[in-house]
């Protein structure tokens, strides 16, 4: 059994069943999945070596099934759902989910959608989204606890206070944040139309824009405009290195550099092209070149690897040398056990109070109404 634990062999426990027996022991089953196989183990532990449950800790009880990803397109039949993903997650979920795709995209198919249950498979400002524009639908998240850097560099107090401070600007702000904060804005915007949108606003009038200021900086550059800038940063964009990027571009002389706005603008110097994950997508399936880095978050390259079999994609480095560092920890939350367990039990459920809801409807709808012809997939280039 040792050599399950060699990487770069991924394990899995996918299922817990215990029975307590003799002599103060337990003896657990547990689900193994290895290169897609599946097995099962029994471990022994004595009483002395079992943590017990802490309050805020709740054990799944649930059994799952042997076969997860039928059980679960079987559910999504029953339930009349549809599962929603982004493309950072996992690429089990992803080639169960019914749609994968960008916020702009994701934000779209939500506000569309007949099936009466929404599964979001994505951190929870984007099941907020969902939400907000799909209020009859009942919107489920795997695990709540999916946040995001971004959201939570951008307390609603704080944004408020921002806001006041000027009293002029048009606040443009990132899809990437709580309710809350969206409906104190006056345009909520994502990477796929943020420069398309920050263009369309009265030449005349400043902007705030808010969290990331990455992406702030990045449309700043690209419309020409003066931002005032939040100081928000997406903590999986920072940990590229620059060193490093210029490192793997020296030995891979041929190679395009794809990034994603977020990146900090010492990484974006060195990108050929720069967009959502969307965009990033179309551009690996466009491009003339055989071996592209890609400096995004890493799940993105399970879509990429299918859409450009033939081709080279290397994750850009972080200062190890390695690109292991460029996974998003919220999205990560999200398993194929919890898509399971959230589809039996209709929970963790998103709900938000109406007149929240409300308020934070209308710059969505603002959104997608002042960028209802882009088409994320479609390429701009870097200037
Ligand atoms: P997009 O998919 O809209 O490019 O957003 C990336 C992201 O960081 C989502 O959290
Ligand atoms: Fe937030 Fe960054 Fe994770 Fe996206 S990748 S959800 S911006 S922390």
């Amino acid at each position: 059994m040792a050599m399950l634990y060699q990487p770069p062999t991924r394990l899995a426990i996918l299922a817990v069943n215990s029975v307590n027996c003799r002599n103060s022991a337990q003896n657990r089953r547990y689900a193994i999945a290895i290169g897609g196989k599946r097995s099962y183990i029994s471990l022994m532990m004595h009483e002395s070596t079992m943590v017990a449950p802490s309050a805020d800790v709740v054990l799944p009880t649930t059994p799952l099934p042997h076969e997860l990803p039928a059980a679960i397109t079987a559910l999504k039949q029953q339930m009349n759902a549809v599962i929603l993903a982004h493309y950072y997650q996992e690429g089990e979920i992803q080639d169960l989910a019914d749609f994968v795709g960008d916020s702009l995209d994701l934000s779209r198919k939500a506000a569309a959608t007949d099936a009466e249950v929404i599964v979001f498979c994505g951190v929870r400002f984007m099941a907020e989204v969902a939400k907000i524009l799909s209020p009859d639908r009942l919107v489920l998240l795997p695990d709540l606890r999916a946040g995001c850097s971004l959201e939570s560099s951008c307390p609603p107090d704080q944004f408020r206070a921002f806001r006041a401070a000027h009293p002029d600007h048009i606040a443009v702000t990132y899809i990437n944040c709580s309710a809350e904060v969206k409906a104190m804005s006056d345009v909520i915007v994502t990477s796929s139309n943020a420069v398309a949108i920050v263009n369309q606003l009265p030449a005349d009038k400043p902007i705030l824009f808010a969290p990331d200021r990455h992406l702030g900086a990045w449309v700043a550059r690209q419309t020409g405009r003066q931002l005032t800038l939040w100081p928000g940063s997406c903590i999986v964009h920072l940990q590229f290195s620059e060193r490093e990027l210029v490192q793997l571009r020296v030995r891979h002389p041929g190679a395009e550099v794809l990034a994603h706005p977020e990146c900090p603008e010492e990484i974006l110097a060195y990108a050929d092209f720069i967009g959502s994950t969307a965009q990033l997508l179309a551009r690996v399936k466009a491009s003339p070149a055989d071996t592209i880095i890609i400096a995004t978050e890493s799940h993105i390259l399970h879509q990429m690897r299918k859409a450009a079999p033939d081709k080279t994609l290397i994750g850009a480095p972080g200062v190890d040398g390695s690109c292991s560092c460029n996974n998003c920890p919220y999205m990560a939350m999200n398993t194929l056990e919890k898509l399971y367990r959230c589809m039996i039990s209709r929970s963790p459920r998103i709900d938000l109070p109406e007149p929240l809801r409300l308020a934070a409807a209308k710059p969505l709808q603002r959104m997608l109404e002042m960028s209802a012809a882009i088409n994320p997939a479609a390429l701009t280039r870097k200037d």
